[in-house]
Protein backbone atom coordinates (compact mmCIF):
# COMPACT_ATOMS: atom_id res chain seq x y z
CA UNK A 1 0.00 0.00 0.00
CA UNK A 2 0.95 3.73 -0.93
CA UNK A 3 2.22 5.80 1.80
CA UNK A 4 -0.02 8.27 1.86
CA UNK A 5 -3.64 6.20 1.38
CA UNK A 6 -6.34 5.86 4.07
CA UNK A 7 -7.67 2.58 3.94
CA UNK A 8 -11.14 2.24 4.71
CA UNK A 9 -11.74 -1.85 3.47
CA UNK A 10 -13.58 -4.00 6.39
CA UNK A 11 -14.87 -0.95 8.07
CA UNK A 12 -12.19 0.39 8.92
CA UNK A 13 -10.37 3.67 8.55
CA UNK A 14 -6.41 3.86 9.30
CA UNK A 15 -4.28 6.99 8.51
CA UNK A 16 -1.04 6.39 7.36
CA UNK A 17 1.35 7.62 9.28
CA UNK A 18 3.86 9.78 7.18
CA UNK A 19 6.13 13.49 7.40
CA UNK A 20 2.52 14.82 5.80
CA UNK A 21 0.67 13.94 9.37
CA UNK A 22 0.55 17.48 11.14
CA UNK A 23 -0.08 18.97 8.23
CA UNK A 24 -2.76 15.98 7.54
CA UNK A 25 -4.26 16.85 11.12
CA UNK A 26 -4.71 20.92 10.11
CA UNK A 27 -6.08 19.62 7.14
CA UNK A 28 -8.36 17.56 8.87
CA UNK A 29 -9.48 20.74 11.39
CA UNK A 30 -10.28 22.97 8.05
CA UNK A 31 -12.20 19.99 6.94
CA UNK A 32 -14.29 20.03 9.91
CA UNK A 33 -15.12 23.27 9.57
CA UNK A 34 -16.17 23.31 6.28
CA UNK A 35 -17.26 20.22 3.87
CA UNK A 36 -14.79 18.41 1.74
CA UNK A 37 -16.12 19.87 -1.78
CA UNK A 38 -15.72 23.29 -0.42
CA UNK A 39 -12.11 22.63 0.93
CA UNK A 40 -10.84 20.97 -2.46
CA UNK A 41 -12.92 23.20 -5.05
CA UNK A 42 -10.02 24.07 -6.68
CA UNK A 43 -7.48 24.15 -4.06
CA UNK A 44 -5.27 21.21 -3.00
CA UNK A 45 -6.86 20.03 0.46
CA UNK A 46 -8.17 17.33 0.89
CA UNK A 47 -8.19 13.73 -0.61
CA UNK A 48 -7.13 13.92 -4.23
CA UNK A 49 -9.08 11.09 -5.00
CA UNK A 50 -11.34 7.92 -3.41
CA UNK A 51 -11.89 4.21 -4.69
CA UNK A 52 -13.66 1.84 -3.58
CA UNK A 53 -13.92 -2.18 -5.17
CA UNK A 54 -14.46 -5.85 -3.61
CA UNK A 55 -10.83 -6.56 -4.51
CA UNK A 56 -7.63 -4.14 -2.86
CA UNK A 57 -5.80 -5.40 -6.07
CA UNK A 58 -8.27 -3.11 -8.00
CA UNK A 59 -8.40 -0.25 -5.51
CA UNK A 60 -5.06 -0.43 -6.10
CA UNK A 61 -5.13 0.03 -9.74
CA UNK A 62 -8.03 2.73 -9.18
CA UNK A 63 -5.38 4.62 -6.86
CA UNK A 64 -2.43 4.40 -9.53
CA UNK A 65 -4.42 5.61 -12.25
CA UNK A 66 -5.09 8.82 -10.11
CA UNK A 67 -1.70 9.00 -9.34
CA UNK A 68 -0.29 8.58 -13.02
CA UNK A 69 -2.41 11.99 -13.89
CA UNK A 70 -5.95 10.40 -14.62
CA UNK A 71 -9.13 11.32 -13.09
CA UNK A 72 -11.91 9.34 -11.34
CA UNK A 73 -13.16 8.25 -14.87
CA UNK A 74 -9.56 6.12 -15.28
CA UNK A 75 -9.41 5.14 -11.79
CA UNK A 76 -13.21 3.35 -12.67
CA UNK A 77 -11.84 1.65 -15.79
CA UNK A 78 -8.19 0.68 -14.28
CA UNK A 79 -10.25 -0.90 -11.15
CA UNK A 80 -12.81 -2.63 -13.72
CA UNK A 81 -9.85 -3.95 -16.04
CA UNK A 82 -8.46 -5.01 -12.80
CA UNK A 83 -11.43 -6.58 -11.54
CA UNK A 84 -11.63 -8.73 -14.36
CA UNK A 85 -8.64 -10.44 -13.56
CA UNK A 86 -8.52 -10.82 -10.09
CA UNK A 87 -12.59 -11.15 -9.24
CA UNK A 88 -13.27 -12.42 -12.68
CA UNK A 89 -16.04 -14.53 -11.04
CA UNK A 90 -18.00 -11.47 -10.62
CA UNK A 91 -17.28 -9.85 -13.72
CA UNK A 92 -15.07 -9.02 -16.75
CA UNK A 93 -14.51 -8.03 -20.65
CA UNK A 94 -16.89 -11.73 -21.14
CA UNK A 95 -19.44 -9.50 -19.41
CA UNK A 96 -21.56 -6.23 -19.10
CA UNK A 97 -21.78 -2.99 -16.97
CA UNK A 98 -23.45 -0.02 -16.00
CA UNK A 99 -21.99 3.00 -15.49
CA UNK A 100 -23.27 6.26 -14.05
CA UNK A 101 -20.96 9.30 -13.99
CA UNK A 102 -22.14 12.70 -12.66
CA UNK A 103 -18.85 14.94 -13.88
CA UNK A 104 -17.32 17.51 -12.69
CA UNK A 105 -19.59 19.93 -15.25
CA UNK A 106 -22.47 18.80 -13.68
CA UNK A 107 -23.36 16.38 -16.43
CA UNK A 108 -24.78 13.56 -15.47
CA UNK A 109 -24.22 9.92 -17.73
CA UNK A 110 -25.69 6.29 -17.81
CA UNK A 111 -23.49 4.72 -20.17
CA UNK A 112 -25.65 1.33 -20.60
CA UNK A 113 -22.78 -1.39 -21.80
CA UNK A 114 -25.39 -4.37 -21.27
CA UNK A 115 -24.88 -7.87 -22.51
CA UNK A 116 -27.19 -8.27 -25.45
CA UNK A 117 -29.37 -11.12 -26.77
CA UNK A 118 -27.88 -12.74 -30.19
CA UNK A 119 -30.20 -11.86 -33.48
CA UNK A 120 -31.32 -15.38 -33.40
CA UNK A 121 -32.51 -15.85 -29.84
CA UNK A 122 -35.96 -16.43 -29.81
CA UNK A 123 -38.91 -16.00 -26.86
CA UNK A 124 -38.72 -20.14 -26.43
CA UNK A 125 -35.30 -20.17 -26.28
CA UNK A 126 -34.94 -22.10 -23.07
CA UNK A 127 -38.09 -24.33 -23.38
CA UNK A 128 -37.82 -27.71 -23.88
CA UNK A 129 -41.27 -29.81 -23.94
CA UNK A 130 -43.25 -26.92 -23.13
CA UNK A 131 -40.88 -26.30 -19.72
CA UNK A 132 -37.97 -23.87 -18.63
CA UNK A 133 -34.70 -25.72 -18.52
CA UNK A 134 -32.74 -23.35 -16.32
CA UNK A 135 -29.59 -24.88 -17.19
CA UNK A 136 -29.47 -23.99 -20.70
CA UNK A 137 -29.62 -20.35 -19.87
CA UNK A 138 -27.29 -20.60 -16.74
CA UNK A 139 -24.49 -23.01 -18.05
CA UNK A 140 -23.04 -23.24 -21.47
CA UNK A 141 -23.11 -21.37 -24.75
CA UNK A 142 -26.66 -20.64 -24.92
CA UNK A 143 -26.54 -18.49 -22.03
CA UNK A 144 -24.06 -15.82 -22.98
CA UNK A 145 -25.48 -12.37 -24.41
CA UNK A 146 -22.85 -10.25 -26.52
CA UNK A 147 -20.76 -8.94 -24.28
CA UNK A 148 -20.70 -4.96 -23.58
CA UNK A 149 -18.19 -4.02 -20.70
CA UNK A 150 -15.16 -3.21 -23.13
CA UNK A 151 -17.17 -0.91 -25.48
CA UNK A 152 -18.90 0.71 -22.47
CA UNK A 153 -15.70 1.44 -20.54
CA UNK A 154 -13.77 2.42 -23.81
CA UNK A 155 -16.60 5.08 -24.68
CA UNK A 156 -15.96 6.32 -20.89
CA UNK A 157 -12.33 6.09 -21.19
CA UNK A 158 -12.14 7.73 -24.52
CA UNK A 159 -14.90 10.56 -24.41
CA UNK A 160 -14.07 11.15 -20.59
CA UNK A 161 -10.61 10.11 -19.25
CA UNK A 162 -6.88 11.45 -19.22
CA UNK A 163 -5.33 8.26 -19.73
CA UNK A 164 -5.36 5.96 -23.01
CA UNK A 165 -7.54 3.05 -22.01
CA UNK A 166 -4.36 0.74 -22.99
CA UNK A 167 -2.47 2.37 -19.89
CA UNK A 168 -5.58 0.44 -17.53
CA UNK A 169 -5.32 -2.58 -19.56
CA UNK A 170 -1.08 -3.11 -19.50
CA UNK A 171 -1.78 -2.78 -16.01
CA UNK A 172 -3.93 -5.30 -15.47
CA UNK A 173 -2.42 -7.87 -18.13
CA UNK A 174 0.54 -7.63 -15.49
CA UNK A 175 -1.35 -9.16 -13.08
CA UNK A 176 -3.01 -11.60 -15.40
CA UNK A 177 0.94 -12.94 -16.34
CA UNK A 178 2.64 -12.65 -13.00
CA UNK A 179 -0.72 -13.94 -10.93
CA UNK A 180 -2.51 -13.57 -7.89
CA UNK A 181 -3.00 -15.46 -4.45
CA UNK A 182 -6.62 -15.97 -4.81
CA UNK A 183 -8.79 -15.33 -1.44
CA UNK A 184 -11.22 -17.41 0.35
CA UNK A 185 -14.38 -15.60 -1.78
CA UNK A 186 -12.57 -16.70 -5.04
CA UNK A 187 -11.49 -19.95 -3.96
CA UNK A 188 -15.05 -20.58 -2.55
CA UNK A 189 -16.96 -19.79 -5.78
CA UNK A 190 -14.58 -22.29 -7.89
CA UNK A 191 -15.71 -24.88 -5.38
CA UNK A 192 -19.13 -23.17 -5.60
CA UNK A 193 -18.75 -23.86 -9.24
CA UNK A 194 -17.58 -26.86 -10.06
CA UNK A 195 -20.30 -28.57 -7.91
CA UNK A 196 -22.68 -26.44 -9.98
CA UNK A 197 -21.68 -28.07 -12.77
CA UNK A 198 -21.83 -31.67 -11.19
CA UNK A 199 -24.53 -32.11 -14.10
CA UNK A 200 -22.66 -32.19 -16.96
CA UNK A 201 -20.21 -35.03 -18.12
CA UNK A 202 -16.79 -34.21 -16.85
CA UNK A 203 -15.13 -34.15 -20.62
CA UNK A 204 -18.02 -31.69 -21.96
CA UNK A 205 -15.81 -29.63 -24.56
CA UNK A 206 -17.43 -26.10 -23.63
CA UNK A 207 -16.78 -26.30 -19.97
CA UNK A 208 -12.87 -27.88 -20.91
CA UNK A 209 -11.20 -24.52 -20.62
CA UNK A 210 -12.99 -23.41 -17.29
CA UNK A 211 -11.65 -26.84 -15.70
CA UNK A 212 -8.68 -26.56 -16.75
CA UNK A 213 -7.80 -22.75 -15.82
CA UNK A 214 -9.55 -23.32 -12.06
CA UNK A 215 -7.92 -26.50 -11.25
CA UNK A 216 -6.37 -24.90 -8.81
CA UNK A 217 -4.86 -26.56 -5.49
CA UNK A 218 -6.92 -26.54 -2.88
CA UNK A 219 -6.36 -25.02 0.92
CA UNK A 220 -4.36 -21.94 1.45
CA UNK A 221 -0.15 -21.03 0.83
CA UNK A 222 0.58 -18.41 -1.66
CA UNK A 223 -0.09 -20.72 -4.84
CA UNK A 224 -0.79 -18.07 -7.77
CA UNK A 225 -3.50 -17.86 -10.07
CA UNK A 226 -1.74 -16.73 -13.61
CA UNK A 227 -3.85 -16.53 -16.38
CA UNK A 228 -1.35 -15.68 -19.23
CA UNK A 229 -4.50 -16.09 -22.12
CA UNK A 230 -6.47 -13.20 -20.55
CA UNK A 231 -3.16 -11.08 -20.34
CA UNK A 232 -2.78 -11.39 -24.14
CA UNK A 233 -6.10 -10.73 -24.77
CA UNK A 234 -6.11 -7.42 -22.99
CA UNK A 235 -2.64 -6.42 -24.81
CA UNK A 236 -3.98 -7.03 -28.09
CA UNK A 237 -7.22 -4.48 -27.39
CA UNK A 238 -4.20 -2.56 -26.14
CA UNK A 239 -2.37 -2.64 -28.90
CA UNK A 240 -5.10 -4.05 -31.91
CA UNK A 241 -7.73 -1.60 -29.94
CA UNK A 242 -11.57 -2.52 -29.29
CA UNK A 243 -12.40 -3.39 -32.74
CA UNK A 244 -9.75 -5.60 -32.55
CA UNK A 245 -12.13 -7.44 -30.02
CA UNK A 246 -15.64 -6.99 -31.58
CA UNK A 247 -14.74 -7.10 -35.02
CA UNK A 248 -11.16 -8.84 -35.42
CA UNK A 249 -9.61 -12.18 -33.87
CA UNK A 250 -11.84 -12.34 -30.75
CA UNK A 251 -14.80 -12.27 -31.98
CA UNK A 252 -14.23 -14.94 -34.52
CA UNK A 253 -13.22 -16.94 -32.23
CA UNK A 254 -15.86 -16.66 -29.64
CA UNK A 255 -18.45 -17.06 -32.38
CA UNK A 256 -16.69 -20.29 -33.72
CA UNK A 257 -16.15 -21.60 -30.43
CA UNK A 258 -19.55 -20.95 -28.92
CA UNK A 259 -21.37 -22.26 -32.58
CA UNK A 260 -19.75 -25.42 -32.71
CA UNK A 261 -21.55 -25.83 -29.54
CA UNK A 262 -24.48 -25.31 -30.55
CA UNK A 263 -24.58 -21.69 -29.59
CA UNK A 264 -26.28 -18.43 -31.87
CA UNK A 265 -23.90 -15.69 -31.64
CA UNK A 266 -22.60 -14.69 -35.27
CA UNK A 267 -20.15 -12.19 -35.78
CA UNK A 268 -22.41 -9.66 -36.71
CA UNK A 269 -24.13 -9.75 -33.09
CA UNK A 270 -20.65 -9.05 -32.11
CA UNK A 271 -20.03 -6.36 -34.71
CA UNK A 272 -22.87 -4.53 -34.23
CA UNK A 273 -22.40 -4.59 -30.39
CA UNK A 274 -22.85 -0.63 -29.15
CA UNK A 275 -23.12 0.65 -25.91
CA UNK A 276 -26.37 2.59 -25.39
CA UNK A 277 -25.92 6.25 -23.56
CA UNK A 278 -29.03 6.91 -21.86
CA UNK A 279 -31.08 9.36 -19.51
CA UNK A 280 -29.99 8.76 -16.24
CA UNK A 281 -33.09 8.31 -13.48
CA UNK A 282 -33.74 11.42 -11.33
CA UNK A 283 -35.89 11.66 -8.36
CA UNK A 284 -35.90 12.63 -4.92
CA UNK A 285 -35.76 11.89 -1.47
CA UNK A 286 -35.77 13.83 2.21
CA UNK A 287 -34.08 16.56 -0.05
CA UNK A 288 -31.82 14.92 -2.15
CA UNK A 289 -31.67 14.40 -5.49
CA UNK A 290 -31.55 10.79 -6.55
CA UNK A 291 -29.55 10.04 -9.92
CA UNK A 292 -30.14 6.22 -10.80
CA UNK A 293 -30.00 4.37 -13.94
CA UNK A 294 -32.66 3.83 -16.41
CA UNK A 295 -33.63 0.45 -17.99
CA UNK A 296 -32.98 -1.85 -18.56
CA UNK A 297 -31.83 -1.74 -15.72
CA UNK A 298 -34.74 -1.59 -12.56
CA UNK A 299 -32.20 0.07 -10.24
CA UNK A 300 -33.28 3.60 -11.14
CA UNK A 301 -36.92 2.81 -10.77
CA UNK A 302 -37.06 0.60 -8.23
CA UNK A 303 -34.23 2.61 -5.72
CA UNK A 304 -36.79 5.27 -6.74
CA UNK A 305 -39.68 3.90 -6.20
CA UNK A 306 -39.03 2.71 -2.31
CA UNK A 307 -37.57 5.96 -1.56
CA UNK A 308 -40.45 7.51 -2.87
CA UNK A 309 -42.83 5.50 -0.85
CA UNK A 310 -41.30 5.72 2.21
CA UNK A 311 -40.58 9.39 1.60
CA UNK A 312 -44.58 9.76 3.28
CA UNK A 313 -42.99 7.54 6.51
CA UNK A 314 -41.11 9.09 9.28
CA UNK A 315 -38.15 6.20 9.45
CA UNK A 316 -36.55 8.54 12.20
CA UNK A 317 -39.10 8.78 14.65
CA UNK A 318 -39.95 4.68 14.42
CA UNK A 319 -35.89 4.21 15.48
CA UNK A 320 -33.09 3.00 13.06
CA UNK A 321 -33.27 -0.82 12.72
CA UNK A 322 -36.21 -1.45 14.73
CA UNK A 323 -39.24 -3.70 13.75
CA UNK A 324 -41.35 -0.85 12.32
CA UNK A 325 -38.93 0.44 10.21
CA UNK A 326 -37.76 -2.67 8.77
CA UNK A 327 -41.65 -3.50 8.25
CA UNK A 328 -42.60 -0.74 6.52
CA UNK A 329 -39.14 -1.03 4.06
CA UNK A 330 -40.21 -4.38 3.68
CA UNK A 331 -43.42 -3.50 2.59
CA UNK A 332 -42.49 -0.41 0.46
CA UNK A 333 -39.74 -2.88 -1.47
CA UNK A 334 -42.29 -5.86 -2.21
CA UNK A 335 -44.16 -3.57 -4.18
CA UNK A 336 -41.59 -2.00 -6.18
CA UNK A 337 -40.69 -5.72 -6.82
CA UNK A 338 -44.37 -6.53 -8.02
CA UNK A 339 -44.08 -3.32 -10.40
CA UNK A 340 -40.70 -4.74 -11.38
CA UNK A 341 -41.73 -8.09 -12.85
CA UNK A 342 -44.91 -6.47 -14.61
CA UNK A 343 -43.50 -3.58 -16.02
CA UNK A 344 -39.81 -3.95 -16.05
CA UNK A 345 -37.71 -4.72 -19.17
CA UNK A 346 -35.34 -3.43 -22.46
CA UNK A 347 -36.92 0.13 -22.98
CA UNK A 348 -35.68 -0.61 -26.91
CA UNK A 349 -38.23 -3.47 -26.89
CA UNK A 350 -40.98 -2.33 -24.85
CA UNK A 351 -42.77 0.46 -22.99
CA UNK A 352 -41.69 1.12 -19.38
CA UNK A 353 -43.32 3.56 -17.89
CA UNK A 354 -41.93 6.73 -16.45
CA UNK A 355 -45.26 7.11 -14.09
CA UNK A 356 -43.68 4.54 -12.06
CA UNK A 357 -42.17 7.32 -10.59
CA UNK A 358 -44.92 9.60 -10.11
CA UNK A 359 -45.50 11.39 -6.79
CA UNK A 360 -49.09 10.39 -7.37
CA UNK A 361 -48.60 7.10 -8.33
CA UNK A 362 -46.22 6.20 -5.44
CA UNK A 363 -49.15 7.85 -2.83
CA UNK A 364 -51.20 5.62 -3.85
CA UNK A 365 -48.66 2.83 -3.73
CA UNK A 366 -48.05 3.49 -0.53
CA UNK A 367 -51.37 4.12 0.88
CA UNK A 368 -51.70 0.69 0.98
CA UNK A 369 -49.04 -0.17 3.11
CA UNK A 370 -50.04 -1.04 7.23
CA UNK A 371 -47.79 -0.08 9.50
CA UNK A 372 -48.91 -3.40 12.19
CA UNK A 373 -49.48 -6.09 9.20
CA UNK A 374 -47.93 -7.43 5.91
CA UNK A 375 -50.14 -7.18 3.39
CA UNK A 376 -50.94 -8.99 0.03
CA UNK A 377 -49.66 -7.57 -2.55
CA UNK A 378 -51.29 -8.99 -5.49
CA UNK A 379 -48.89 -7.57 -8.62
CA UNK A 380 -48.65 -4.84 -10.56
CA UNK A 381 -49.70 -1.30 -9.92
CA UNK A 382 -51.08 0.34 -12.72
CA UNK A 383 -49.48 3.57 -13.33
CA UNK A 384 -50.41 6.80 -15.41
CA UNK A 385 -49.79 7.10 -18.96
CA UNK A 386 -48.27 3.58 -19.12
CA UNK A 387 -47.94 3.66 -22.86
CA UNK A 388 -47.78 7.07 -23.52
CA UNK A 389 -45.03 8.64 -21.36
CA UNK A 390 -42.47 5.66 -21.55
CA UNK A 391 -38.88 5.75 -20.77
CA UNK A 392 -37.26 7.01 -24.29
CA UNK A 393 -35.29 4.63 -26.32
CA UNK A 394 -33.16 4.79 -29.36
CA UNK A 395 -36.48 4.41 -31.48
CA UNK A 396 -39.30 6.41 -29.90
CA UNK A 397 -36.90 6.26 -27.93
CA UNK A 398 -23.43 -12.33 -9.21
CA UNK A 399 -22.07 -9.01 -10.07
CA UNK A 400 -19.44 -6.26 -8.74
CA UNK A 401 -19.80 -2.79 -7.79
CA UNK A 402 -17.12 0.10 -7.49
CA UNK A 403 -17.27 3.96 -6.90
CA UNK A 404 -14.41 6.47 -7.82
CA UNK A 405 -14.40 10.19 -6.61
CA UNK A 406 -11.85 12.90 -7.53
CA UNK A 407 -11.34 16.20 -6.45
CA UNK A 408 -12.43 18.06 -9.11
CA UNK A 409 -15.54 16.98 -8.86
CA UNK A 410 -16.32 13.34 -11.02
CA UNK A 411 -18.09 10.98 -9.15
CA UNK A 412 -18.46 7.31 -11.26
CA UNK A 413 -20.56 4.61 -10.15
CA UNK A 414 -19.77 1.15 -11.65
CA UNK A 415 -21.98 -2.01 -11.92
CA UNK A 416 -20.29 -4.50 -13.40
CA UNK A 417 -20.99 -8.28 -14.21
CA UNK A 418 -21.10 -11.93 -16.04
CA UNK A 419 -23.88 -12.63 -13.62
CA UNK A 420 -23.60 -15.49 -11.38
CA UNK A 421 -20.03 -17.03 -10.38
CA UNK A 422 -17.88 -17.08 -13.85
CA UNK A 423 -21.02 -16.19 -16.01
CA UNK A 424 -21.44 -19.66 -18.25
CA UNK A 425 -18.73 -21.22 -16.97
CA UNK A 426 -17.38 -21.12 -20.59
CA UNK A 427 -14.10 -19.97 -21.40
CA UNK A 428 -13.26 -19.47 -24.71
CA UNK A 429 -10.11 -21.21 -25.26
CA UNK A 430 -6.69 -19.54 -25.71
CA UNK A 431 -8.48 -16.03 -24.36
CA UNK A 432 -9.15 -16.65 -20.60
CA UNK A 433 -12.80 -14.45 -21.82
CA UNK A 434 -15.12 -16.27 -19.30
CA UNK A 435 -18.69 -15.57 -20.90
CA UNK A 436 -21.15 -14.35 -19.36
CA UNK A 437 -24.53 -15.98 -18.41
CA UNK A 438 -26.78 -13.19 -18.46
CA UNK A 439 -28.97 -14.74 -20.75
CA UNK A 440 -30.90 -16.07 -17.32
CA UNK A 441 -31.80 -12.45 -16.47
CA UNK A 442 -34.48 -12.70 -19.21
CA UNK A 443 -37.82 -14.52 -18.31
CA UNK A 444 -36.95 -17.62 -19.76
CA UNK A 445 -41.06 -17.85 -19.53
CA UNK A 446 -44.15 -15.43 -17.77
CA UNK A 447 -43.86 -16.24 -13.91
CA UNK A 448 -40.76 -18.56 -14.09
CA UNK A 449 -38.38 -17.86 -11.75
CA UNK A 450 -34.96 -17.49 -12.73
CA UNK A 451 -31.33 -18.43 -10.48
CA UNK A 452 -32.38 -15.45 -8.08
CA UNK A 453 -35.61 -16.30 -8.09
CA UNK A 454 -37.28 -12.93 -9.56
CA UNK A 455 -40.23 -13.45 -12.36
CA UNK A 456 -40.84 -11.45 -15.27
CA UNK A 457 -43.63 -10.96 -17.53
CA UNK A 458 -43.56 -10.69 -21.39
CA UNK A 459 -41.80 -7.13 -21.10
CA UNK A 460 -38.38 -8.98 -19.94
CA UNK A 461 -39.56 -12.23 -22.73
CA UNK A 462 -36.13 -13.42 -24.62
CA UNK A 463 -35.91 -11.37 -27.96
CA UNK A 464 -32.75 -11.40 -30.77
CA UNK A 465 -31.22 -8.01 -30.05
CA UNK A 466 -32.89 -7.37 -26.97
CA UNK A 467 -31.44 -6.52 -23.53
CA UNK A 468 -31.85 -8.76 -20.51
CA UNK A 469 -33.46 -6.61 -17.15
CA UNK A 470 -30.62 -6.01 -14.46
CA UNK A 471 -30.91 -4.83 -11.11
CA UNK A 472 -27.97 -3.25 -10.72
CA UNK A 473 -28.44 0.01 -9.62
CA UNK A 474 -25.17 2.52 -9.55
CA UNK A 475 -26.69 5.56 -7.84
CA UNK A 476 -25.27 9.04 -7.27
CA UNK A 477 -26.85 10.97 -4.23
CA UNK A 478 -26.76 14.99 -4.65
CA UNK A 479 -27.76 17.59 -1.33
CA UNK A 480 -27.50 21.09 -2.61
CA UNK A 481 -26.79 19.95 -6.51
CA UNK A 482 -23.34 18.83 -4.79
CA UNK A 483 -22.79 15.02 -5.20
CA UNK A 484 -22.29 13.40 -1.70
CA UNK A 485 -22.33 9.75 -1.82
CA UNK A 486 -21.96 7.21 -5.10
CA UNK A 487 -23.26 3.90 -4.31
CA UNK A 488 -23.87 0.48 -5.60
CA UNK A 489 -24.09 -3.00 -4.97
CA UNK A 490 -23.64 -7.08 -6.12
CA UNK A 491 -26.35 -9.80 -5.31
CA UNK A 492 -28.64 -10.11 -7.76
CA UNK A 493 -32.34 -8.23 -6.41
CA UNK A 494 -30.72 -7.63 -3.77
CA UNK A 495 -28.56 -4.62 -5.13
CA UNK A 496 -31.52 -2.30 -5.26
CA UNK A 497 -32.07 -3.22 -1.34
CA UNK A 498 -28.64 -3.03 -0.43
CA UNK A 499 -28.42 0.81 -2.27
CA UNK A 500 -31.58 1.57 -0.57
CA UNK A 501 -30.78 0.72 2.69
CA UNK A 502 -26.90 2.49 2.19
CA UNK A 503 -29.16 5.71 1.20
CA UNK A 504 -31.32 5.51 4.04
CA UNK A 505 -28.78 5.08 6.45
CA UNK A 506 -27.23 8.54 5.27
CA UNK A 507 -29.88 10.69 4.79
CA UNK A 508 -32.40 9.74 7.64
CA UNK A 509 -29.86 8.62 10.32
CA UNK A 510 -26.79 10.75 9.33
CA UNK A 511 -24.34 8.22 9.16
CA UNK A 512 -20.82 8.34 7.22
CA UNK A 513 -20.71 5.91 4.09
CA UNK A 514 -19.07 3.42 6.55
CA UNK A 515 -21.26 3.02 9.11
CA UNK A 516 -23.97 2.74 6.79
CA UNK A 517 -22.31 0.19 4.69
CA UNK A 518 -21.75 -2.28 8.59
CA UNK A 519 -25.54 -1.78 8.93
CA UNK A 520 -27.49 -4.84 9.46
CA UNK A 521 -29.65 -5.85 5.94
CA UNK A 522 -32.69 -7.30 4.70
CA UNK A 523 -34.73 -7.53 1.67
CA UNK A 524 -38.01 -8.20 -0.21
CA UNK A 525 -38.79 -9.24 -3.20
CA UNK A 526 -42.84 -9.49 -3.57
CA UNK A 527 -41.55 -13.47 -4.83
CA UNK A 528 -41.09 -15.78 -3.17
CA UNK A 529 -42.93 -13.61 -0.36
CA UNK A 530 -40.37 -13.60 2.45
CA UNK A 531 -38.37 -11.51 4.21
CA UNK A 532 -34.70 -12.33 3.64
CA UNK A 533 -32.56 -11.74 6.77
CA UNK A 534 -28.70 -11.40 8.23
CA UNK A 535 -28.22 -13.65 10.92
CA UNK A 536 -27.03 -10.65 12.67
CA UNK A 537 -30.66 -9.27 13.28
CA UNK A 538 -31.13 -12.16 15.54
CA UNK A 539 -34.23 -13.80 16.75
CA UNK A 540 -36.34 -10.52 18.23
CA UNK A 541 -35.90 -8.96 14.87
CA UNK A 542 -37.24 -12.17 13.00
CA UNK A 543 -40.02 -13.01 15.38
CA UNK A 544 -41.24 -9.08 15.44
CA UNK A 545 -42.09 -9.61 11.57
CA UNK A 546 -43.57 -12.93 11.84
CA UNK A 547 -45.59 -11.13 14.24
CA UNK A 548 -46.89 -8.47 11.78
CA UNK A 549 -47.42 -11.60 9.70
CA UNK A 550 -44.28 -11.92 7.48
CA UNK A 551 -42.14 -15.35 6.55
CA UNK A 552 -39.03 -15.06 7.43
CA UNK A 553 -35.63 -16.38 5.31
CA UNK A 554 -32.37 -16.00 7.26
CA UNK A 555 -28.73 -15.72 5.59
CA UNK A 556 -25.55 -15.28 6.99
CA UNK A 557 -24.57 -12.12 4.99
CA UNK A 558 -26.33 -10.19 2.41
CA UNK A 559 -24.23 -8.82 -0.47
CA UNK A 560 -21.21 -6.52 -1.11
CA UNK A 561 -21.90 -2.22 -1.18
CA UNK A 562 -19.32 -0.35 -2.19
CA UNK A 563 -19.71 3.19 -1.11
CA UNK A 564 -17.43 6.32 -1.76
CA UNK A 565 -18.80 10.04 0.29
CA UNK A 566 -18.87 12.42 2.56
CA UNK A 567 -18.33 11.70 5.90
CA UNK A 568 -20.39 12.66 8.89
CA UNK A 569 -17.18 15.03 9.24
CA UNK A 570 -17.32 16.41 5.83
CA UNK A 571 -13.90 14.93 4.25
CA UNK A 572 -14.32 11.87 1.79
CA UNK A 573 -14.59 8.73 2.92
CA UNK A 574 -14.24 5.22 0.75
CA UNK A 575 -16.13 2.24 1.95
CA UNK A 576 -15.49 -0.84 0.87
CA UNK A 577 -18.98 -3.75 2.48
CA UNK A 578 -16.72 -5.28 5.83
CA UNK A 579 -18.80 -8.20 4.17
CA UNK A 580 -16.06 -9.01 1.47
CA UNK A 581 -12.17 -8.95 1.43
CA UNK A 582 -12.71 -5.73 -0.17
CA UNK A 583 -10.87 -2.21 0.04
CA UNK A 584 -11.75 1.53 -0.13
CA UNK A 585 -8.69 3.84 -0.10
CA UNK A 586 -8.42 8.11 -0.05
CA UNK A 587 -4.93 9.60 -1.29
N1 LIG B 1 -26.93 -10.14 -13.40
C1 LIG B 1 -27.53 -9.48 -12.31
C2 LIG B 1 -28.24 -8.25 -12.71
O1 LIG B 1 -27.91 -7.64 -13.70
O2 LIG B 1 -29.18 -7.88 -12.06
Amino acid sequence: MNKGMTMGGKGRSTRMPGPGRWMGLLLGAILLASPWWAAVDGAAAGPRGAVATVHPEATRAGIEAMKAGGNAVDATVAAALMLGVVDGHNSGLGGGCFILARLADGRALAIDGRETAPALATRDLYLRDGRVDGRLSQHGVLAAGVPGELAALAHLATNFGRLPLAWSLERAARVAEKGFVPGRAYQGRVRATHEELAWAPADAPEFAEFRRIWAMPSGRGRWRLKQPELAATYRSVASGGVQSFYQGPMARRAVDFTSRHGGLMREEDWSGYRPRLRQPVRTTYRGHEIVGFPPPSSGGVHVGQILGMLERLDLRAMGEDSPEMVHVVVEAMKRAFADRALWLGDPDHVRVPQGLLSKDYLDARAAGIDAGRSTDVRGAGEPPSATVDVFESERWRHTTHFSAVDAEGNWVACTATVNTSFGSKVVVPGTGLVLNNEMDDFAAAPGVPNYFGLVGSEANAVAGGKRPLSSMSPTVVLRDGRPVLVVGAAGGPTIISQAVLAIIRVVDFGHGPREALKGRRFHHQWRPDEVVLERSWGPRMAEALRSRGHAVRWVDSLGATQAVGVGVGGTLEAASDPRVEGLGATW
